[in-house]
Formats: C-alpha cells, sequence, structure tokens
C-alpha cells in the first residue's frame, strides 16, 4: 500500500511541496510528512485528466494518457471551440470502443459530462481545476499562460512542444518551471526523442563519447508543409487566426519553431547546451497567398555552440520536393549519418562503433505516456522537461529571430528581448497585433529591415 497512499498524497499536496528537485526516482512525501490523511486508496483509484487544446495532437495525447496501464479517466476537455471539442469526444470514444478499453470499475474512460466541457479563452482554467493531469495541446502561443496556471493549481503536466512563440514567452515559462520544481511536480514536454529509444540509446554513447567531440552535424525538417484554414464570410480577425493558427506568429511562432524544434532540440541535446548566437537567412520562396499569413516557407540557420562549433538547420515547406526529417553529427572520432530506424555510430573508415536496429523500439508518444503516468501512480517526481523545452523553444525562436532579421543575433539578447506578439486582449472580437492590408495580405519580414530582438 505504501506506493499507493504515496500517490495519492503526491497528487493531492505536491502543490504544497518545496524544495530543490533532485530527478531520480523520489518518493513522494508521505501523510506523515504533509499531514494529510483519510484519502481512500485502493489499486482502482483514478487518476484524473484534463485535455486542453482538444485538436489532433490533444486528441492523440489523451488516447496514449488512456492506453497506459494505470486507471486513468480524462474528466474535463477544454478548447476555444466548441466543434474542436466535439470532434476529439468523438475520436476519443470511437478510439476507446475500437481498443475496448475501459476504467478498472468498468465505466468509460472519458468521463466528462457536459458540465466539465467548457468552451473559449478562459476554458483551460476551469477543466485543470478538475484534475489531477493536464495535458497542454493548444496551439504553443498559449503555453505559457497554461503552463503557469497548471502549475499554480499544482498539476501534473504533459505539455506539447513548442513551450512558447517569444521571448517573453519563453521567460514565463522558464520562471514557472522553477516553481514546478520547488512543487515537485512532474513535467514531460512533447519533444518525443528524449522518450525514443534509439534516440537514447545512440546519444547516451556519444556523450559517452563514442563519437569523439563533436564539432559539427547538420539537422533538417524538409518537407512539403501543413494544412490551411482559409478565412471564411463572416469570422472575426481573431476568429479567423485562430482557426488558420499555423501561419501567425503569436500562436505558432513559425513551423522552425512548430516542426524543426524537434530536430534544433536533438542538436542541443547532443551538444549539451544551447547556441551561444545564429545567424541565417529565409524567405518565403514558394508559399505566398494571404492564408500563408506572415510566416517564411524556408530557414537556413547556423547555431554556434560555446565551443566554437556550429550546427547547420535546415527547414523548409515546399510541396512536391525532397524531404527529410533528421539529423546528423561529425565528431572528432566519427559520425552519425541518420537517426532512422537503423542508425549507427561509424568510425571515419565507415566502421560501425554502435548499431541501433530500432524495428521493435516502442512509439515515443505513448513511451513519454508510460513513464509520466508510471511515475505519478508511484507518487515519484521524475520528469522536469519544461527548463529544456523552454530553452530548445528559445533556439528556434532566435533562429527565427535571426533569419527575420538577418543580423547575428546572440542567445542572452534573444532571451532578454521584449518583443511580445500576444494580442493585448483576448476576445472573439479583439484585435491580433499582426492585421492584413486592405488586400488581405500580412506584412512578411524583410531581412535587414525587420527588427526583432
Ligand atoms: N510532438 C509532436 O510530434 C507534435 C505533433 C503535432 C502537434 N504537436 C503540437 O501540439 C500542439 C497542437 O497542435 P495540433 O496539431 O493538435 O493543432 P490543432 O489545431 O489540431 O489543435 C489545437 C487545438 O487547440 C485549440 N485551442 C486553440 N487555442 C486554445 C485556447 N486558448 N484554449 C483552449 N483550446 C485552444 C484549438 O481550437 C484546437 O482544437 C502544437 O503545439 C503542436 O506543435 C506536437
Amino acid at each position: 500500500m505504501a506506493n499507493e497512499s504515496n500517490r495519492r498524497d503526491f497528487l493531492k499536496t505536491s502543490s504544497l511541496l518545496t524544495g530543490g528537485a533532485i530527478l531520480g526516482s523520489l518518493p513522494f512525501a508521505s501523510k506523515a510528512a504533509t499531514g494529510k490523511s483519510g484519502y481512500h486508496f485502493s489499486v482502482n483509484d483514478t487518476i484524473k485528466v484534463a485535455l486542453i487544446g482538444c485538436g489532433g495532437r490533444g486528441t492523440g495525447a489523451a488516447q496514449q494518457a488512456l492506453s497506459t496501464k494505470q486507471n486513468v479517466q480524462i474528466v474535463a476537455m477544454a478548447d476555444a471551440f466548441r466543434d474542436r471539442l466535439d470532434e476529439s469526444y468523438k475520436n476519443i470514444t470511437n478510439f476507446l470502443t475500437a481498443k475496448n478499453l475501459k476504467a478498472a470499475d468498468g465505466t468509460s474512460k472519458l468521463n466528462v459530462p457536459d458540465a466539465n466541457k467548457f468552451v473559449g479563452f478562459d476554458a483551460y482554467k476551469q477543466a485543470m481545476a478538475l484534475a489531477d493531469v493536464v495535458i497542454l495541446a493548444t496551439p504553443p502561443g498559449f503555453r505559457p499562460s497554461h503552463f503557469e496556471e497548471a502549475v499554480r493549481q499544482g498539476k501534473q503536466i504533459f505539455m506539447e512542444k513548442p513551450v512558447a512563440t517569444d521571448a517573453p514567452g519563453v521567460r514565463r515559462v522558464l520562471a514557472a518551471a522553477e516553481e514546478a520544481k520547488k512543487k515537485k511536480l512532474n513535467v514531460v514536454v512533447g519533444l518525443q526523442r528524449h522518450y525514443q529509444p534509439n534516440y537514447r540509446e545512440m546519444i547516451k554513447r556519444i556523450h559517452d563519447g563514442a563519437l569523439g567531440d563533436i564539432v559539427g552535424g547538420q539537422v533538417y525538417w524538409i518537407s512539403g508543409g501543413v494544412w490551411h484554414k482559409p478565412r471564411k464570410p463572416n469570422q472575426t480577425e481573431m476568429d479567423y487566426q485562430m482557426r488558420n493558427w499555423y501561419y501567425f506568429n503569436w500562436l505558432c511562432g513559425d513551423h522552425i519553431n512548430e516542426q524543426h524544434i524537434h530536430n534544433i532540440d536533438v542538436a542541443n541535446w547532443v551538444k549539451k547546451g544551447y547556441p551561444v548566437s545564429c545567424q541565417g537567412t529565409g524567405g518565403r520562396q514558394v508559399r505566398n497567398g494571404k492564408d500563408d499569413g506572415e510566416i517564411f516557407d524556408h530557414h537556413i540557420v547556423d547555431f554556434t555552440y560555446a565551443d566554437g562549433t556550429t550546427i547547420n538547420s535546415q527547414c523548409r515547406h515546399y510541396e512536391g520536393t525532397y524531404s527529410k526529417v533528421d539529423e546528423m553529427f561529425l565528431g572528432t572520432k566519427g559520425r552519425v549519418d541518420s537517426f532512422g530506424q537503423k542508425s549507427i555510430l561509424m568510425d571515419y573508415k565507415g566502421q560501425p562503433i554502435y548499431t541501433h536496429n530500432g524495428k521493435s523500439d516502442g512509439n515515443p508518444y505513448q513511451i513519454e505516456h508510460d513513464e509520466l503516468f508510471d511515475a505519478i501512480a508511484k507518487g515519484e517526481y521524475k520528469f522536469a522537461d519544461a527548463e529544456n523545452g523552454a530553452k530548445s523553444t528559445m533556439t528556434a525562436i532566435m533562429g527565427r529571430m535571426a533569419t527575420y532579421s538577418g543580423k547575428v543575433v546572440k542567445w542572452d539578447e534573444a532571451l532578454n528581448s521584449q518583443i511580445d506578439l500576444f494580442p493585448d486582449k483576448l476576445a472573439w472580437d479583439a484585435m491580433p497585433k499582426s492585421l492584413p492590408d486592405k488586400d488581405g495580405f500580412y506584412q512578411i519580414a524583410v531581412p535587414g529591415k525587420t527588427i526583432t530582438v
């Protein structure tokens, strides 16, 4: 019973705990330590989850949470739009039926009565209050405020990447990350390569020196791009930008932030640090329509690290062209050309130093939830991903600052930038900061003229 009692106290009282976080398997405060008692412990004890942002990824993350070994239930859902929430509810219902997944007492794992479905900009607060664990999966512009609130309410947290779209947002996440550590709240960030066996095994060996010092590398997300949600008649500007969020920086941060963060984060992980500066080039080569908002369609950035080495990053959204989502690194003793299914660390004669065949590796999206819910169920504090999530987000934003401005951007000035992209007011009839001209086009950054820091 010790683990169960630890967990129940953990869920109820972790917000009261203070003290520096030492990650490992720290069992949580016992009843004696917290002064709490009177909880009912049973193997069927439910871990209650609130889903905030019921789109594609939120729905997927909810399904992964519900597929863990623990007795997890979704008890609240929040979305800016009712139709997105309803669609997600339907998809989760169908998923549970198809997998024949039920709560320990035989009821549905999706236990969200209408009263627990919250809609609008403030919906997240009410939904969070009903849960032990929150899944934060809105567009990243909202992550700082949602993460702050989740930490304030003392919740265990899974939050998607990126965790912000501008430097003020990153600073808020960094501050809340410190609070989360003090409260010993587990925080997993959806940079799922950290939970993917081939990355874990390969990078562990790189850190152990298998390739010598890493002196260069290249990271890629070059692909055809993603969806659009074209403007509809009579939509307010706020409604339009919220639906077509990918193309607006206050919500998305550009695709260098939204997608390419995964590969940039791998570079930081391999280099065991964050770049001190960067410079880059980018623009809009093929994607110039009104519904393409204000983001670039390509960015190429040199990120320079404290040891003077540079990792080059490339991301683009060109339909009908070569695709590559991967990373390669060069060390003083050897190289790794890919982290694909069969990844090999090899010397410069082409001899393998280590080969990882990931054929039977689990799905990292599932592993991140399996590990998080296992820790929560055991009352352990194991995950503090928010700081790295924020700093890798900052790296991607710094890359955008460099491609938009055409200048060399330094880490400290980027992180301290006061440029705040978030609207002054959130309401369906309020105006975002970036507005279309009379022909419906948005202002696009012009390197050499645009100021980004
Ligand atoms: N780790 C990964 O591989 C991965 C993959 C896809 C998406 N993501 C991330 O997940 C997040 C969501 O992406 P998605 O593809 O699910 O987008 P999506 O548009 O499908 O879903 C976002 C949802 O959030 C809702 N929303 C917007 N603002 C909100 C607010 N203020 N409060 C509550 N709900 C709000 C939207 O209405 C929508 O339903 C993004 O940060 C994205 O980068 C991560």
